[in-house]
């Protein structure tokens, strides 16, 4: 990427227990791209890592940019590194934001976050609030000390619309029969968080025949859950070497362990470093990166969190 903007670290704080707070402002004059709710930048590290994050924090001030950082105990070293060493004053370079995970314009919303699932879900609700939309924001967590951004969603949005769920205190946690009961009404669901948390939130929005069209969702996978999935074989077309995926490793993980690099970022399908074109096959396509036009061409996929539907992809290395 070319257009790297350098920012400084203003501000650090524990939002939660294992969440970091950060707050990043331009290193010069001007100020930083405008961004709707649900978007995300890149991060460049100082140890070389590249890692995508939602920003949180109010959108029109372009100021500064606002991130919470789930320390990631079994991750791939980019929170492990924001926990431990970075520190306020230091300079960083950062992407534009992209949106992956946009809100319908205009619409009620019905939204839920699982964890540090809350960073794109706040922004939405920080901008339904400011557009006097109906919503309701449900926010799941394990105790209450692991809710981020606590006191501030307290402070600046109506009792009334935010509920607080905690696996700890079984007397709050979401009653998810009872949210969904009735009719689907004109709300759109917005889900982020874990994936068990998101497959329960719209596995019960589908049993009540909620229309996908209402059903929206980011999911930060993690390299295990790029491994889940069938063994299958890779194929290069240019030297003819089959390389056998197993179940339980990515695509990129076997290509590597073969001796072939593919370019990574985020390792998640969101950034679309790893993009490869497909000859021969059908991927199974688990990125959020391609379009749906561009799935079902099939002629092109991202090797670090998508599989194969046939047993063989033949691609162009
Ligand atoms: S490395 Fe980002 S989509 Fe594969």
């Amino acid at each position: 990427m070319s257009d790297w903007i350098s920012v400084r670290v203003a501000e650090r704080r524990e939002e939660a227990d294992g969440v970091v707070g950060l707050i990043l402002a331009p290193t010069g004059p001007g100020s930083l791209p405008a961004y709707e709710p649900g978007a995300h930048i890149d991060l460049k590290l100082p140890n070389g890592l590249v890692r995508q994050y939602s920003l949180c924090g109010p959108q029109a001030n372009g100021a500064t940019y606002e991130l919470g950082i789930l320390h990631e105990a079994e991750g791939r070293g980019g929170s492990r590194y924001v926990h431990e060493h970075l520190a306020v004053g230091e300079v960083l370079e950062i992407s534009a934001p992209r949106n992956l995970f946009p809100l319908v314009p205009g619409q009620p919303a019905l939204l839920f976050a699982g964890g540090i699932g809350i960073t794109p879900i706040l922004s939405m609700a920080d901008e339904l609030a400011r557009q006097g939309l109906a919503y309701e924001l449900h926010y799941c967590t394990r105790s209450a000390t692991r809710a981020a951004f606590r006191q501030r969603i307290g402070e600046t949005h109506a009792a009334e619309r935010v509920h607080f769920h905690y696996d700890d205190e079984p007397e709050t946690r979401v009653d998810i029969e009872a949210l969904l009961s009735g009719e689907p009404t004109e709300r759109h669901i917005y889900v982020c968080g874990p994936n068990g948390f998101m497959d329960f939130v719209l596995g019960a929005a589908r049993a009540r025949d909620w229309p996908e069209e209402r059903l929206h969702s980011e999911r930060f996978s993690g390299a295990a859950e790029n491994a889940d999935g069938d063994a299958f074989e890779i194929e290069i077309a240019g030297t003819g070497q089959v390389i056998h995926v197993p179940a339980g490793l990515s695509a990129t993980a076997a290509l590597a362990a073969a001796g072939i690099e593919v370019p990574l970022s985020c390792e998640q399908g969101i950034c679309g470093t790893c993009l490869t074109t497909v000859l021969s096959g059908v991927p199974d396509h688990r990125d959020m990166y391609l379009s749906p036009a561009e799935r079902a061409a099939n002629d092109c996929f991202t090797p670090c969190c998508s599989r194969a539907l046939t047993a063989r992809l033949i691609i162009d290395l």
